[in-house]
């Protein structure tokens, strides 16, 4: 063939394809056979692979992935990405008809369903997509566009040649999200919560094929500037996105016009929520007309056009088993509600904390009770109630126990909390294994709870230095049961590469008692190595702010002890890195071992994205106003602390001051 012809064929192909995709995404009325489709995709393949030149930046078999990155770039938005306020209930729902109506006299609504995902920018140039990201503060977010371009259903080329910005909601299906942990227990990797988890997880990998592996998806649901398109309701930018190409919930998205038809739209939404082949987590509420819109306008931080109602937290029945006792890494004895296997907010739970002896008195919980579950903060399990009228009349009430469950030792009791005082406690050295290797600490991938317990009650395990000695027990791991050759391969390499950790991590491994992640890591910025900070004298510590006695006489108790030093000077002849390696100079800046307090709402960047950006600088956030605060950064609203910090003379910055520090660092 000459090359016009192929080029003629080419774009012939990536037309088929292009219409299949937007019948079968996009219009849910597939009209070709996947047996058609994979043709035309293959036929399209080997003429690309045979003539690369011809090959369209645009064509859908990039969709594959490419070249790993080795970090996200910044991009900024040419509009702030904002979000609504969330709302909880129909009183709240009535309230923000009522604000509406005191602007606009018959409005309309859009209800959409809140899909539960996370949010994303698609920019497209002349009908071409050139630019993909994440939200991040709103103002700043991160260029995920080869990330993007593997979503089947974001078109890479719109219906028309325009240039336009598209939000709408990266998630994953139900479907690809129990797949994918399927697939992740098989290879003894960490399981996905849920699937918002999943899809924020597989959106920020660095290596696009693994993204194009994980089978995300996009549903477009507004544009930024809908006048330039002579747009003039949301219900039409939703059909104009239909029209480019891009999947919306147009069976599900309704209009109303007062609170009653909102309420009954949601309430539809909610019964139809567990059949919906991906999660929802409320509805999205806009005022309809986009003048109207207009004249509502903003506040300080949040449209006042459109409101998020949020569903209630699921809750689910099931019997409770059994009351498990586990011990801590500290000797604390925690009560466990072990429960019959339920889905709940998308993720399969079967065990939920019950903290201590006054919870499970104040709960009244007893083993055959069927209890209902939620998942607090839609992350933690809890146990929300007994259905006492479901109790058997020979249920036994809840008695705490007084040996650990492990040692037997008698336990005792510190406030509402019961510990077991045996240092030489069993579980109590598990935990400490399995913290070391937590996220917090040294952050081994792999390790999970069970592969430490596991590893310790083969005998492998005694104390932490023992995990750099595994690599000489490798050929007995691999011939273990469960553990494959690449399994225990990963793991090895995981637990090699911990050695070159910061000093602040394995510090907060080291598991002494009050020095958790923030307080290692100011230490750890503060004395640049593990040999410094043991010479520290009692005196020197206790001076230091945000350490008071307890913590100071906890440093010096570790180190006084011989076994510690042991364990550490294993942990030198193992290669572990013993210095800190944030950059000495962030000490001079306007955070590095300064104590902040966040309160009132931001407008230009979220708590959690403020919070990590003051402890990247070696600062510390903590949640309550003290003498130790040294700053006290006030956004909208402020709540007591703000009152408080006044009081103490505490020095405060506006959101405005703390963003020009931020930059002047
Ligand atoms: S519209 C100005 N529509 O829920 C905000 N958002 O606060 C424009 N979401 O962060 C967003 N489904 O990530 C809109 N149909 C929908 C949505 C939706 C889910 C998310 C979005 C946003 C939050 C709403």
């Amino acid at each position: 063939m000459q090359d016009d012809k192929i080029k003629l064929r080419i774009d012939e192909l990536i037309n088929n394809i292009n219409k299949a995709s937007y019948e079968y995404y996009v219009l849910d009325m597939p009209t070709i056979t996947d047996q058609e489709y994979d043709d035309f995709y293959n036929e399209l393949l080997y003429l690309e692979s045979k003539y690369p030149e011809l090959k369209r930046d645009d064509s859908p078999t990039s969709r594959v992935g490419g070249e790993a990155l080795s970090k996200f770039e910044k991009v900024t938005h040419n509009t702030p990405m904002l979000s609504f306020d969330d709302i909880f209930n129909e009183d709240e729902i009535i309230s923000f008809d009522e604000r509406v109506k005191k602007v606009i006299s018959n409005p309309t609504y859009t209800v959409e369903p809140k899909m539960d995902g996370l949010s994303g920018s698609l920019l497209y140039k002349e009908g071409i997509l050139v630019r993909a990201a994440t939200r991040g503060n709103g103002m700043e977010g991160e260029d995920i566009t080869l990330n993007v371009k593997t979503i089947k259903s974001v078109p890479l080329k719109l219906t028309e040649p325009i240039d336009i910005e598209v939000r709408g909601e990266i998630y994953m299906s139900k479907k690809s999200f129990v797949s994918l942990n399927i697939e992740r227990e098989k290879n003894g990797e960490n399981l996905f919560a849920n699937p918002r988890n999943a899809a924020a997880g597989s959106v920020r990998q660095l290596d696009s094929k693994v993204t194009a592996k994980r089978g995300l998806d996009f549903m477009a649901y507004f544009i930024p500037n809908p006048s330039d398109y002579g747009i003039k309701t949301q219900a039409e930018s939703l059909e104009y996105l239909k029209k480019l190409g891009f999947v919306t919930n147009y069976k599900l998205n309704k209009l109303a016009h007062n609170a009653n038809e909102i309420i009954a739209c949601i309430d539809e939404l909610g019964s139809i929520r567990d059949s919906l082949p991906y999660e929802i987590d409320g509805a999205v509420l806009k005022v309809n007309d986009l003048a109207d819109e207009e004249r509502l306008g903003y506040t300080s931080r949040v449209p006042k056009w459109g409101i998020a109602y949020k569903f209630p937290a699921k809750e689910v029945l099931t019997t409770l088993r059994e009351i498990k006792f586990t011990v801590g890494r500290t000797g604390k004895i925690t009560p466990n509600a072990i429960f019959d296997p339920v889905h709940v907010a998308g993720s399969l739970v079967t065990k939920a904390t019950l903290h201590n002896e006054d919870y499970c008195i104040e709960k009244d919980v007893r083993v055959g009770d069927v209890i209902s579950i939620r998942k607090a903060g839609d992350v933690i399990p809890e146990v929300v109630e007994v259905k006492l009228d479901r109790r058997k009349d020979d249920s036994v009430s809840f008695e705490m126990i007084n040996n650990c469950p492990i040692c037997n030792t008698k336990l005792i009791k510190k406030d509402s909390h019961h510990f077991c005082p045996n240092v030489h406690c069993p579980a109590r050295k598990i935990e400490g294994l399995i913290y070391f290797a937590s996220k917090d600490a040294m952050d081994i991938e792999g390790l999970g709870d069970e592969i430490v317990e596991d590893l310790f009650n083969m005998g492998y395990l005694n104390d932490i230095s023992d995990f750099y000695k595994l690599d000489t027990h490798k050929d007995t791991l691999m011939s273990l049961e469960g553990y494959g050759e690449k399994s225990v391969t990963n793991l090895i390499d995981s637990i090699s590469n911990s050695r070159f950790n910061s000093l602040e991590r394995l510090l907060c491994g080291l598991g002494i008692k009050n020095v958790g992640k923030r307080t290692a890591k100011m230490l750890a910025i503060k004395y640049r190595n593990l040999d410094n900070l043991m010479n520290a004298s009692y005196d020197e510590l206790v001076s230091i702010k945000d350490i008071g006695e307890t913590i100071a006489k906890c440093i010096k108790d570790y180190f006084d002890d011989d076994k510690n030093i042991e364990i550490i000077n294993k942990l030198k002849a193992y290669g572990v890195n013993m210095e800190c390696l944030i950059e000495k100079a962030i000490e001079d800046t306007n955070f590095a071992g300064k104590t902040f307090v966040l309160t009132g709402s931001l407008t230009n960047i979220t708590r959690d994205d403020a919070r990590d950006k003051i402890e990247s600088l070696g600062g510390i956030t903590t949640n309550s106003v003290s003498k130790k605060t040294d700053v006290v950064i006030v956004g909208d609203a402020p709540g007591s602390k703000y009152d408080k910090a006044k009081e103490l003379g505490i020095t405060i910055w506006t959101e405005e001051d703390f963003i020009n520090k931020l930059s002047n660092n």
